[in-house]
């Protein structure tokens, strides 16, 4: 590995690029002492180095990390053009090195036809750039060329600058080792004497060669529907993944996958797949030219958006990660929940398993209160729950969903003496306490909007749109960050709280900030989510015990940057256990299962009315992260024991759930049935759930081959929960257990099973 470069400037600019890695490093060190900085910060500093290479003669770059390789070079006209993506090549493998193409037409200038990495709108472009900027004088061109790089660790930053101003853009390539996923951004500097202003700035441009067999999956929904799995042929055209909600949305999420359609299976075949880390409106354009080439581009959206860069100032994008996999469909996956638990949530790569928790949402509603809080923490203390949780209705005069967010006090009526008694009710039966905030919304009804009506995002004299009754309070606002922070900290200062269900219940209106001068006020997209993420980060750090998860009406705000200051997300209200078999197969597409809380609630269900046994339910959630969410009240000494039962069965497996590699063997999708395994990580065991909607016409269950499994090495089966096929053997070894499969009984409507397989230590 070695750091050079060919151009005389390159010198004051790798200066320049060390004098700033050592400032950052100081005020990162000083934020870190300070507590305004998670340690997750600097958490995977420690891995091993990729190998990032710089070919001096062929001016090629060349990332190697996983079973990836990323290759691009520095063409005759100062581009950075792309030139591999994919399987990791051997080192002489032959790779030619950058030439710029030179346009098929006069139609097709060749900045269009030539690969780009990064590429701002000018000099002709006409396919989507990464960059649009305007100048003071009227100039809107912009023609970014290569300067110089540096490499650090696994990190290589390359620095373009425009032809003849003083715009300069550091590309950010980070490796990581494990998985080969590339995590790109760019950071946009004014070094010029005048302000500019960024019209559109998106993270990265990945280019995949030509082919005309490229199918596009990603993921969309709506509340109560998420996660749904689309797939489309590209042809030449534009397709647009977008969310101009202020946050990342359930409508699509931020995600994508490309798999050649002549290699499609579930496990084999090239796969290129990315993610963005960001949670305000954002966008992913997957672009087929006429070439059959395909870019993908993506940021936070241009859509209502600009931004002011001072002289001096600088502005960085969020991170878009890509990577590859030559394992179909699941390898990718498997690849991203890697990268989440290993490297992106705050405790990576020490991530504590997630806790049994109980919430009483669907139960109780609103209506909580000391006494009736305190029987439900004895009876989900009885069955095996780690983790209390109460949900909505503890604060203010909330009542139902009209009044109190924003009073952030604990309502006298219902706890007369403080959340003091059932916190310590909680941890004297063994369990943590954790509790729901919703802390950037208001309701109009509400002491604090009383006091400052200006506080929300809004256009002066124009109407608020409500939703569910409330209002966004602008975060951008120095105040209402302070505001926020203050609360969040007072309650974790006073309580003995153990987790947060932070939750976001309705998407921006009116997106005005009227008290910022008229030209930032736009920076509204980027400063609110900044401010998000800081004050995640500051509460993190002076209160490094409490977990968060990321709930938003269901799952409208999951994604990698959410990820990077909360522990587990809540991926859908649909609570009900066959709904939640799709739901949660869609999810697992881009996000790991021990991210994904799962609960078992009431049959019939509250959503659909259908009737569902308390273990169908159980081996639903156990798929993810347990958690129980029904009234137990309701609950027969029958289902306390079955509850029982099933919560020891999975807290003897979660680790496997959780943290182990996911193998999806059936997809719900259009078929009756629907079937997981997970690899623990070191192999030594396999859990797989099965799942039967309606036994049709005396069909059998599909007979199940396993994966993943080591094929020499012997198992033992153990069925936990449903009946093996009678003469089902229960030891053999890896190979039979892929090949010859195993065979089960489930016949019926609704029907589950539950079995693990455990390799036995070699003769
Ligand atoms: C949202 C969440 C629910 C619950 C309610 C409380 O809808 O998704 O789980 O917390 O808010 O108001």
């Amino acid at each position: 590995m070695h750091e050079r470069g060919f151009m005389k400037r390159e010198r004051v600019f790798k200066y320049s690029l060390c004098c700033r890695l050592i400032i950052s490093l100081a005020i990162a060190f000083c934020l870190s002492r300070i507590g305004l900085v998670s340690p997750a910060l600097g958490q995977s500093a420690g891995a091993a180095p990729a190998q990032i290479d710089y070919d001096e003669t062929t001016h090629t770059f060349r990332i190697d990390g996983g079973g990836v390789s990323y290759m691009f070079g520095v063409n005759q006209n100062g581009e950075l053009q792309t030139l591999y993506w994919g399987k990791r090549l051997r080192s002489d493998d032959p790779i030619p090195p950058a030439h710029a193409d030179g346009g098929t037409s006069s139609f097709d200038l060749s900045v269009n036809a030539t690969p780009q990495e990064f590429v701002g709108w000018g000099g002709g472009l006409v396919v989507v750039p990464d960059l649009k900027v305007s100048f003071p004088d009227g100039n809107r061109d912009l023609v970014l060329r290569y300067v110089s790089h540096a490499i650090q660790g696994n990190t290589l930053t390359v620095t373009l600058k425009d032809i003849s101003r003083d715009v300069v853009v550091d590309l950010i390539y980070r490796m990581d080792e494990e998985t080969g996923v590339l995590a790109r951004s760019a950071r946009i500097e004014n070094r010029t004497q005048q302000p500019f202003t960024i019209e559109q700035v998106l993270a990265a441009t990945w280019n995949l060669g030509p082919s005309s067999n490229y199918q596009l999956r990603y993921l969309t929904g709506r509340w109560v529907g998420e996660w749904n799995l689309q797939q489309t042929t590209l042809h030449p055209g534009k397709v647009v993944l977008e969310s101009r909600r202020g946050s990342t949305g359930d409508e699509v999420n931020p995600w994508f996958a490309i798999e050649r359609t002549d290699q499609r299976d579930e496990d084999v075949g090239d796969v290129w797949f990315g993610a963005l880390g960001w949670s305000g409106s954002w966008q992913i354009n997957v672009e087929t030219d006429w070439q059959n080439r395909v870019r993908i581009t993506g940021g936070s959206t241009p859509f209502d958006f600009s931004y002011v860069l001072a002289p001096g100032q600088s502005l960085e994008t969020p991170k878009f990660y890509g990577g590859y996999s030559d394992e179909g469909i699941g390898g990718a996956s498997r690849l991203l929940h890697r990268l989440e638990l290993d490297s992106i949530v705050p405790e990576a790569p020490h991530r504590r398993l997630r806790p049994v928790l109980y919430n009483s949402w669907e139960a109780t509603g609103f209506d909580v209160d000391e006494g009736e809080q305190e029987a439900l923490v004895e009876k989900a203390a009885s069955i095996g729950v780690e983790r209390f949780v109460m949900d909505d209705g503890w604060f203010g005069e909330r009542k139902d969903d009209h009044a109190g967010l924003g009073d952030w006090y604990v309502n006298p009526q219902k706890f007369p003496h403080g959340l003091k008694p059932l916190i310590d009710k909680v941890h004297s039966l063994g369990m943590d306490f954790g509790l729901w905030v919703e802390p950037e919304m208001v309701n109009p009804d509400s002491d604090l909007y009383r006091k400052h009506p200006d506080w929300v995002l809004n256009f002066s004299g124009r109407p608020r749109t409500e939703g569910r009754n409330q209002l966004v309070l602008n975060l951008a606002r120095d105040d209402v960050r302070a505001y926020v922070y203050g609360f969040l900290d007072k309650l974790l200062s006073e309580n003995d709280i153990a987790f947060l269900k932070w939750d976001y219940n309705r998407n921006w209106s009116e997106p005005g900030w009227p008290a910022a001068p008229i030209e930032e006020q736009k920076e509204v997209y980027v400063k609110y989510v900044q401010n998000l993420y800081s004050i995640l980060a500051e509460l993190r750090a002076k209160h490094p015990h409490v977990e968060i998860e990321s709930c938003s009406g269901g799952g409208a705000r999951v994604d990698l940057g959410i990820l990077r200051w909360t522990d587990e997300v809540w991926p859908s209200d649909n609570t009900d256990p066959f709904d939640r078999l799709s739901i949660q197969n869609g999810f697992t597409y881009a996000y790991a299962p021990g991210l994904m809380m799962a609960w078992v609630t009431d049959s019939p269900n509250w959503m659909n009315g259908r009737s569902t046994s308390l273990e169908y339910r159980f081996l639903s959630s156990m798929q993810g992260s347990l958690g129980i969410g029904a009234n137990l009240n309701k609950w027969t000494p029958e289902d306390f024991a079955a509850a029982k039962r099933l919560v020891a069965e999975y807290k003897a497996v979660r680790a496997t759930v959780q943290d182990g590699a996911l193998y999806r063997l059936i997809s719900p999708g259009n078929s009756e049935y629907s079937v997981t395994e997970s690899v623990a990580r070191d192999g030594h065991e396999a859990a797989i759930f099965a799942f039967l909607h309606s036994s049709q016409k005396g069909q059998p269950y599909p007979q199940l081959y396993l994966r993943g499994l080591d094929p020499d090495a012997e198992y033992s089966l153990h069925m936990q929960e449903g009946k093996l096929a009678d003469g089902t053997a229960q030891r053999a070894s890896g190979d039979y257990w892929m090949h010859h499969g195993v065979s089960i009984s489930l016949r019926g409507d609704f029907q589950a099973a539950f079995f693990t397989l455990e390799r036995e230590a070699a003769r």
